[in-house]
């Protein structure tokens, strides 16, 4: 037999990503970053640098993410409200492998797909009986652009009222109803007749309806972006004006959907309330498949798909694909089957208590609120205090909203829990736990706040060294 010579041996034989998909990812593994600055957003890689938020994450499951040194982070983020049922869920899982092997025909388009009913079916029946149809989508800001549409079709009309800080999404219709210049300046033109109105004020949002020329209202009940909350009777009363003056109520309910605040939609805490239209995504995807559904009453779409030429007048190719529709189905079917509602009402309601109390203690602590597992805290200029004064003022003067950072840099580099602020320029930093987390997980974040928040009184202090140096060095860039 031939002898081969260590220096004849074969090279090692990259592995095929289609026969062992595993180990060619792992070839590449640290080339993230490096990837994302020269191919994606350079500018996000130095942001996620300079708050040390530069991990390289290598595993997930429920709440919890592991890092490649194998440390465990608890998930307070949750992909922006993504991942509800936490990520990886089992059953989601199982549901989309058992459809892969079924070699179903997906996306035939010329026919109408069983999944897709199925979805429609369930999610109409958990959204209101008076909203039985439903419009599928790809994501969040999809749904608000075929609501905008819709709308503006039922009506005939082109006006739409927001809220001032609204979030409903960053697509040219949806960016013409944001509540903030920041992500509307430099992006040119958008939707003629749109008219912003303070949160929570019904005289503002009568009189923006009494010209009747307004399509629709569109009002997140938690908004995302403050986590300020819907006054009680606020929706109730906001219905009846829309309906006065001939106007629909688009509830958006992208975030604060799908059991995040302790009821399936969050417009249900309030028993009277009847919106024309709710838009759902984020958590109906599973944390698998992008999706999004605009849930309506009939005759809205009724008035969009008016006759057989119609029939398609508004569509997506991607819309109702087989693979978002086993996700949502399996969605649907966990939150049922796990009691999802309920944990997210009660882990909820003793989170958002037990950290106000321990919130009393700062000085910089304006307010906790939220509604369910979707809640923030707030901070504000001390009202007492000559040097906690001093600090905030300095740091204002340096940079506004980055104080959240001196909460969210030591929440990720002591405790391992992931969050962030809910915006850019606000003082609020959101919490969005996945809806099966434990009593634990929310007894150790609020062990670690209470570690933070004391933290943030201790002048001159690291905590106050971190984001003074953050600030310097955001004004640099
Ligand atoms: C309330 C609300 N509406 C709409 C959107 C837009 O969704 P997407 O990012 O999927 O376009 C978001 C996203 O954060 C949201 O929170």
């Amino acid at each position: 037999m031939t002898q081969i010579h260590a220096t004849e041996m074969p090279a090692a034989v990259p592995p095929s990503p289609f026969d062992d998909f595993a180990g060619w990812l792992a070839q590449h593994e640290g080339r993230e970053y490096g990837l994302h600055a020269d191919h994606v957003n350079n500018s996000f890689v130095k942001m996620l640098k300079a708050i040390g938020f530069d991990k390289h994450y290598a595993r997930a499951e429920a709440g919890y993410l592991w890092d490649d040194a194998g440390n465990k982070y608890i998930d307070f983020l949750t992909g922006w409200g993504v991942f509800a049922l936490g990520r990886n869920h089992p059953k989601v899982k199982s549901m989309i492998r058992q459809y892969m092997d079924m070699d179903q025909p997906n996306l035939v388009r010329m026919n109408c797909s069983l999944l897709s009913g199925l979805v429609a079916e369930k999610l109409t029946s958990v959204t209101h009986e008076s909203l039985s149809r439903v419009f599928f989508t790809n994501s969040g800001t999809e749904a608000v652009e075929a609501a905008i549409k819709f709308a503006r079709c039922n009506t005939g009309r082109n006006a739409l009222v927001y809220c001032d800080h609204a979030f409903h999404g960053l697509t040219n219709g949806s960016l013409s109803v944001n509540g903030a210049n920041f992500f509307k300046e430099r992006f040119g033109n958008l939707l003629p007749d749109t008219r912003c109105i303070p949160f929570n004020d019904l005289a503002a949002l009568e009189q923006a309806l009494a010209k009747r020329d307004v399509a629709a209202f569109i009002v997140e009940p938690v908004q995302g972006k403050t986590c300020e909350v819907v006054a009680d009777g606020y929706l109730e009363e906001a219905q009846r004006l829309c309906r006065k003056h001939g106007a629909l109520l688009i509830v958006d309910e992208i975030q604060s959907g799908m059991a995040r605040t302790g009821k399936w939609f969050c417009f249900q805490h309030w028993p009277n309330v009847e919106p024309d239209i709710v838009c759902v995504s984020k958590a109906l995807s599973g944390g698998f498949v992008p999706v999004g559904a605009v849930v309506c009453r009939p005759k809205i779409l009724e008035t969009v798909f008016n006759s057989l030429e119609r029939c398609v007048v508004h569509s997506s190719t991607f819309g109702q694909n087989d693979m978002a529709m086993v996700a949502a189905l399996a969605t649907l079917h966990v939150i049922e089957d796990e009691k999802i509602v309920e944990n997210a009402a009660t882990l909820g309601a003793y989170a958002q208590s037990r950290l106000a109390k321990i919130g009393e203690s700062c000085p910089f602590v304006k307010e906790v609120r939220g509604k369910g597992l979707m809640f923030g805290i707030d901070f504000h200029r001390p009202k007492e205090g000559l040097k906690l004064k001093a600090a905030w003022d300095m740091l204002h003067t340096l940079n506004f909203g980055v104080f959240g950072q001196m909460v969210v840099i030591p929440l990720m580099e002591k405790h391992r829990i992931l969050t962030q602020v809910a915006g850019y320029h606000t003082e609020v930093i959101k919490f969005l736990p996945a809806l099966v987390s434990t009593r634990d997980d929310i007894d150790y974040f609020l062990k670690a706040m209470e570690e933070v928040l004391a933290d943030t009184m201790r002048i001159p202090g690291t905590a106050w060294d971190t984001v003074f140096g953050l600030a310097k060095r955001t004004l640099k860039a």
